[in-house]
């Protein structure tokens, strides 16, 4: 006969564990998390175990068990795990054998978690479960396995989630799955594309910008999207490049959020700012290069909605310069910098596009590069990394 699977909800409910080693101790942390009120019985107990009532010595017979829903018997003593489990059975109470899954009334699956989804596997032996458990994981977390949701949400949300630079694997774990849980999905022009097209057909895109410098939506309308959509009861994504705080506007859209009583959260992205000079072969620091970088919008030079770029401090600073947005201010950066004291000589490197295949890299100098940007036709986007750690490019094997 087969066996009968259950999802079981133990919230409050008296489970007691006989046996404190490793697996106890790996049996008792699922427990816990499923709020289960728990009582150890054993002499000795991993020191991991914690919040749990503990009796510190051996099993002693049915009174251990009394008013319990479920036992696990996990010591390393046959017979004692056997007369738990006979036990248990003449008490009606069902008990998980560690040591035997074959004369155990019920047995523990691998489980896998994901977000909402619980599964829970059984495959007749236990390494074929682990490998079944580590492929099911694999496919839920890279979005080959789709999850999504087909009950309404009982809440719309907004997740704002960063994208990362462009390759559609640089996105988190986190950021992909609920991707796959996603109603709508407003994507931005920098973002990675190309997870897209694995989405259900049903799920709404909304492109809020194609090309640079004609964006399809102002930040008012994309905001104005998020928060409507989420009230609606949408599972909304706001997929983002990079990373959504790192001059991504995200803030914005997370206070429009707060403002509307819309729940939100942030899935931190890998930034271009550090990723894109790391894959043209540019650590930002190195020991005895630099101790620090700074990132710099160069969108709007000198001030940006207000606030000053202190161009001085950046000449001043022996620091790497890692900007963004600035390949039509390369002329008045370079200039900035060098009539403020940095070095003509200062290598810079710029990277276009990177992590996407037309990624490029163009590697000059501070007093000519903004020249040789014009000569070789670099397009944005791009980030431009000022400093020595430019140098390490060649040392790690990417070339001059
Ligand atoms: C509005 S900012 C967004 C930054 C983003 N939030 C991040 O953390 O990477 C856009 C700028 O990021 C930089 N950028 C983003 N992706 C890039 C990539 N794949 N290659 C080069 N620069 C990139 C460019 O400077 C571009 O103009």
């Amino acid at each position: 006969v087969s066996t009968y699977p259950l999802f079981l909800r133990l919230a409050g409910k008296r489970v007691v564990v006989v046996g404190g080693g490793q697996i106890a101790a790996r049996r008792i942390a699922a427990l816990r998390a499923s709020g289960a009120d728990v009582t150890v019985v054993a002499p000795y107990i991993e020191a991991s175990v914690t919040g749990v009532r503990v009796l510190r010595r051996s099993y002693d017979g049915p009174a251990d068990l009394e008013g319990a829903w479920l036992v696990h018997a996990c010591t390393d003593v046959a017979e004692v795990n056997a007369r738990v489990a006979a036990d248990a059975e003449a008490a009606g109470i069902w008990c998980v054998r560690a040591d035997d899954a074959e004369q155990s009334a019920a047995h523990t699956p691998a489980v896998v978690r994901s977000g909402d989804v619980g599964i829970a596997i059984s495959a007749g032996d236990p390494g074929r479960s682990i490998a079944l458990k580590a492929a099911i994981t694999t496919a839920l977390e890279t979005g080959e396995l789709a999850a999504r949701p087909t009950r309404a949400a009982t809440r719309g949300w907004v997740a704002l989630v960063g994208g990362g630079p462009g390759d559609p694997e640089l996105v988190t774990v986190k950021g992909r799955r609920l991707l796959g849980e996603a109603d709508v999905v407003v994507i931005d022009r920098l973002a990675p594309r190309a997870l897209i097209d694995s989405l259900d057909p049903s799920v709404e895109i909304v492109d809020a910008g194609k090309a640079a410098h004609a964006h399809n939506l102002t930040q008012d309308q994309i905001n104005a999207v998020l928060v409507e959509r989420a009230l609606a009861g949408k599972r909304v994504v706001r997929l983002k490049g990079g990373d959504p705080f790192v001059f991504g506007r995200g803030g914005e859209e997370a206070i429009a959020c707060v403002r509307a009583g819309v729940p939100f959260i942030v899935v931190p992205g890998v930034t271009s700012a550090i990723s894109v000079p790391a894959l043209a072969g540019i650590p930002v620091t190195h020991r005895g290069y630099t101790q620090d970088f700074t990132v710099v919008s160069a969108h709007l030079d000198p001030t940006h909605a207000g606030v000053t770029v202190d161009w001085q401090a950046l000449a001043d600073s022996r620091g790497t310069i890692v900007l963004l947005m600035a390949v039509e201010r390369l002329d008045k950066i370079a200039t900035e910098l060098v009539s403020r004291g940095r070095a003509p000589e200062t290598p810079v490197a710029i990277i276009q596009s990177g992590s996407t295949d037309d990624q490029r890299v163009i590697v000059g100098e501070l007093g000519t590069i903004a020249q040789r940007a014009v000569d070789e036709d670099v397009q944005p986007p791009c980030i431009v990394v000022v400093g020595d750690v430019v140098k390490l490019r060649e040392q790690l094997g990417f070339g001059t």
